[in-house]
């Protein structure tokens, strides 16, 4: 029987990024790629008898269904359901390599599951890693300060309100796996307490 091996990793990191490149956020993807695998690799450092090659085949393939978005107006209508879109492509994919049906089965449901949208809720501990890492990935580098580079049409005062309740909506997705709060406790107070201090009017 055939296993994920790097070859398989290899190929997905240059299809996801080359099917990136006919998304209007591409640089996003580009971005939001890196930081999640960064992301996973830190949590199966804490989480060793999780399977890693799924996990991180996962992690390539699980935002696939965004890139149906060809314009800037269709990014949020793809949005809900590209979990779902993402999951057929990466069927398709996967059926070049002729894996184990088991194997492709777990990658499936962890694609499913990133969004932790009903019906779809992560139970298997490969399932948990990648939608917490895909959320542990807004706590790498820039995410919460692109906000008008993705939606430019807010004004100030309604971008504290949504980055606030995003960031406590990705506080209670990392408590899926304990330890993953505490990695990034710091980088939420920080986060937090800027954006209560700019509704306190407390900045200079
Ligand atoms: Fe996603
Ligand atoms: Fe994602």
């Amino acid at each position: 029987m055939k296993k994920i091996g790097q070859k398989i990793l290899d190929d997905a990191e240059i299809y996801v990024m080359k099917t990136a490149k006919s998304s209007p956020l591409d640089w996003f993807f580009e971005l939001h790629q890196k930081e999640i695998m960064i992301s996973a690799n830190k949590l199966l450092k804490e989480y060793p008898d999780a399977d890693k090659n799924v996990v991180l085949l996962s992690c390539w393939l699980h935002d696939l269904g965004h890139f149906k978005a060809k314009t800037l107006d269709q990014v949020d209508v793809v949005k809900p359901d590209h979990h779902l879109v993402g999951a057929k492509m990466a069927k398709k994919f996967l059926s070049k390599y002729k894996l184990p049906k088991d194997q492709v089965d777990k990658i499936i449901n962890c694609i499913l599951c990133h969004r932790g949208s009903e019906p779809y809720i992560p139970k298997t501990l490969e399932e948990k890693i990648v939608a917490v890492a895909d959320t542990l990935s807004h706590f790498q580098s820039i995410f919460y300060l692109l906000f008008f580079k993705i939606y430019p049409k807010y004004s100030l005062d309604e971008f504290v309100v949504l980055q606030k309740a995003k960031l406590k909506r990705d506080w209670r997705d990392l408590s899926l796996l304990p330890k993953a709060q505490e990695m990034v406790e710091n980088k939420y107070d920080f986060f937090l307490q800027m954006l209560d201090d700019y509704q306190k009017g407390t900045v200079d």
